[in-house]
């Protein structure tokens, strides 16, 4: 699908990082129509979660599976296998070589889009020399992002603050992915490198993902659907 032709509705991915199905099933029916595209972490996916991309799906909802997988290749590739008969839009695996080659030969026609993860968004420069990296944060982004295409990944996670910098590297065909969005006034929490919904769009983001300022809302629709009136301005 052209980037242009996405709904700015659909542009907005609620992470469901919750403990139990229950209580992200108590969310999405708060949601309602509101939202159409979920995201399922490890919270809710090592609780049991994972059974809920089929029942998102049957209530035409599209799902993000975000395993940021990271393995030998022989076991991403069994992985992706079993995770793509579920049903997800989207799959996260860590921009390894290896790990990039192995789920995008395992995702067939079928299965799942790969997104690569660069770096996370909660790790600053500091963080990563702390890691042992001898590239710098940008420099490390960049060079996995020209992997990742050279690979045949279909998009990229990343933080807002990359976005213009990664669409000179994959081009047009990679769709870019944006967690670390913060609307005007809420908490960054654990996350360094934020930015508000309007700019993250103008920037060039896809898709953004949100988790705590729509998930702990007092009120969890109005929250979404201004963030969704944000990205539509920022559409124009
Ligand atoms: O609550 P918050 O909006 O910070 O949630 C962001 C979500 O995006 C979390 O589910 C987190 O795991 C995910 N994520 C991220 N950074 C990445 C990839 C995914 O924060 N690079």
């Amino acid at each position: 699908m052209p980037r242009s032709a996405i709904a700015p509705k659909d542009r907005l991915i609620v992470a469901l990082d919750l403990p139990s199905p229950a209580q992200a099933q108590a969310l999405v029916e708060r949601l309602g129509d509101a939202v159409t595209f979920y995201k399922i972490g490890y919270q809710l996916g090592f609780a049991g979660g994972l059974s809920m991309v089929r029942s998102l799906n049957e209530a035409g909802k599209k799902v993000f599976v975000d395993l940021k997988l990271h393995d030998i290749g022989n076991t991403v590739k069994r992985g992706v296998e079993s995770l793509s008969s579920l049903g997800a839009t989207f799959l996260t695996v860590h921009a390894y070589p290896q790990t990039m080659q192995a789920a995008v030969s395992a995702r067939g026609k079928t299965g799942p889009k790969i997104l690569a993860v660069t770096v996370l968004t909660s790790y600053d420069e500091a963080d990563v020399q702390a890691a042992g990296f001898r590239l710098n944060l940008a420099e490390l982004v960049a060079m996995r992002a020209r992997q990742a295409k050279e690979l045949g990944v279909d998009g990229i996670v990343c933080s807002p603050e990359e976005t213009i910098a990664l669409r000179e590297i994959v081009g047009d065909e990679m769709c870019l992915v944006t967690p670390g969005i913060r609307p005007s006034g809420s908490a960054s929490g654990d996350q360094k490198r934020v930015m508000t919904p309007g700019r993250a769009i103008a920037a060039g983001s896809d898709y953004l993902v949100v988790g705590r300022p729509v998930v702990e809302a007092a009120d969890p629709r109005a929250a979404a659907e201004s963030i969704q009136a944000e990205i539509a301005q920022a559409l124009g």
